[in-house]
């Protein structure tokens, strides 16, 4: 059994201390004890952006972003995107398993059941401007349906969470679909029980005058894999905006709110909406040099590209790509895809990303088949937060749970003044 500890010693003081490794890791309060004298508060660990800091243990989602592997309580990504629907996956992220024939048929009808929303969310999401970006009309209608069920707040009831858990994961494509429909001035179309979870959401998307909207089960694939690939990916900013959210205990709705908010940023799920932009900019592969020059020039960056964790290719950009040409069979190719392409062709090439190990990350590739699909770009964050939300639900879930995890509250390293100028000299 090897020494499972690590000696540090204090040049200030000549001290040696040794300290246990908690699965290979120390702990960041055991710094405290290296002191200098009894008024030093003691050695802390400076991380900002935490690039190396572990905030809980989790049994959810592993990636190994040398290898790039991703796998959802083991198993691997690609896997669950080929074999299984999404609401399989989400079974399997919320309760630890995939679920059998029975449970799935009783996980899918309870979230047939509870899929439609208030009628006051409609009236309250009439209330938006008409060119409200949905993402700000996503945050703010799960904000809002904390003030509809009060009993919400009783996170410490296991019975009460799932209940939380089951209507947030069946209202979200359809308050996703309301904010579609608002920004169109079409009027909101209500859930069909009768289909499946990618399905209903389609419909409430897209149905007209017609009395049923008629799925094309190529795209709902697809969609269905889009779904999985996006459902968690351990912590990430908005896993962890869910996570510190939650730990001062308020309701679902405003935690999941508050992690909506951090995935909508262009550096995080908004991504995906100015992969577009960018490809637009660039117009036409002939500028794809030049505008690489820029990126390397540091004008801005490459979105689409990079990852805090992956330094190898994202393995959801890889079945993405795959599953864009199904959706092309049927949408015709978009365009955009011969210049990413040729984009993704010569970073991969170039010394700057090479060494910088930037990849195609799951926004690379997931703006070009939303928009085949048919989705605007303004919903495209909004399609990575439906399926998010079980991700973050599971994350919450197993914080509560967790007897270590208290309150977030980090430490800083004051840098301003401690002897200022006296008051009114
Ligand atoms: N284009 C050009 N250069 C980049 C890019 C990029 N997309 N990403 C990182 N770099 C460079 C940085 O300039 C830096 O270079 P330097 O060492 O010369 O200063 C180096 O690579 C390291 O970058 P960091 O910012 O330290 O990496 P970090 O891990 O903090 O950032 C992030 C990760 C935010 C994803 C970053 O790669 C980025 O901004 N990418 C573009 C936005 C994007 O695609 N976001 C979606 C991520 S996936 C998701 O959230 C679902």
């Amino acid at each position: 059994m090897p020494n499972e500890t690590l000696t540090v010693t204090d040049n200030r003081t000549g001290l040696n201390y040794t300290l246990p490794l908690f699965r290979g890791n120390i702990r960041a309060t055991d710094l405290r004890q290296i002191r200098t004298g009894p008024d030093d508060f003691g050695v802390m660990s400076y991380d900002p952006a935490f690039l190396n800091t572990a905030c809980c243990q989790s049994s959810i989602t592993y990636i190994d972003g040398d290898k790039g592997v991703l796998c959802y309580r083991g198993y691997p990504i690609e896997a669950l995107a080929e074999t299984c629907s999404f609401l399989e996956v989400a079974h399997l992220l919320l309760f630890g398993h995939l679920p059998e024939a029975d449970e799935l048929k009783d996980w899918d009808d309870k979230i047939r059941q509870h899929a439609l929303v208030h009628e006051n969310v409609k009236k309250f999401m009439d209330g938006f401007h008409h060119d409200a970006h949905p993402m700000g009309m996503l945050v703010s209608t799960l904000a809002a349906l904390s003030t509809f069920y009060p009993s919400a707040r009783h996170v410490k009831d296991p019975g009460e969470r799932d209940l939380q858990v089951l209507r947030l994961v069946a209202k979200v494509p359809t308050i996703a679909a309301y904010a579609y429909r608002h920004s169109l001035g079409l009027p909101y179309v209500y859930p069909d029980d009768t289909l499946g979870y990618a399905e209903n959401f389609m419909s409430m998307l897209w149905k007209r005058t017609e009395l049923k909207y008629n799925v094309n089960p190529v795209l709902a694939k697809a969609l269905n894999i889009l779904f999985i690939l996006h459902a968690d990916h351990e912590q990430n900013c908005g896993t962890t905006a869910m996570r510190s959210v939650g730990s001062s205990l308020p309701d679902p709705y405003v935690t999941a709110a508050a992690a909506a908010a951090a995935l909508s940023g262009p550096l995080h799920g908004g991504a995906n909406e100015e992969v577009l932009h960018m490809l637009d900019e660039i117009g036409s592969v002939e500028n794809i040099p030049a505008y690489i020059a820029k990126v390397k020039a540091g004008e801005f960056r490459l979105m689409g590209f990079g990852h805090r964790v992956y330094k190898n290719y994202d393995p959801r950009a890889r079945i993405i790509k795959q599953t864009a040409e199904q959706v092309f069979a049927i949408s015709g190719r978009n365009p955009k895809l011969d210049i990413a392409l040729e984009l993704e062709k010569i970073a991969l090439e170039d010394p700057y990303f090479v060494q910088r190990k930037l990849y195609p990350n799951v926004d690379f590739y997931s703006g070009i088949i939303y928009q085949a699909m048919g989705f605007s770009t303004d919903m495209f964050t909004v399609l990575f937060a439906i399926p998010r939300m079980v991700g973050w639900l599971a994350q919450w879930q197993e914080m509560l749970e967790d007897s270590e995890q208290k309150i977030a509250r980090p430490r800083q390293i004051y840098v301003g003044e401690t002897q200022p100028a006296p008051v009114g000299v």
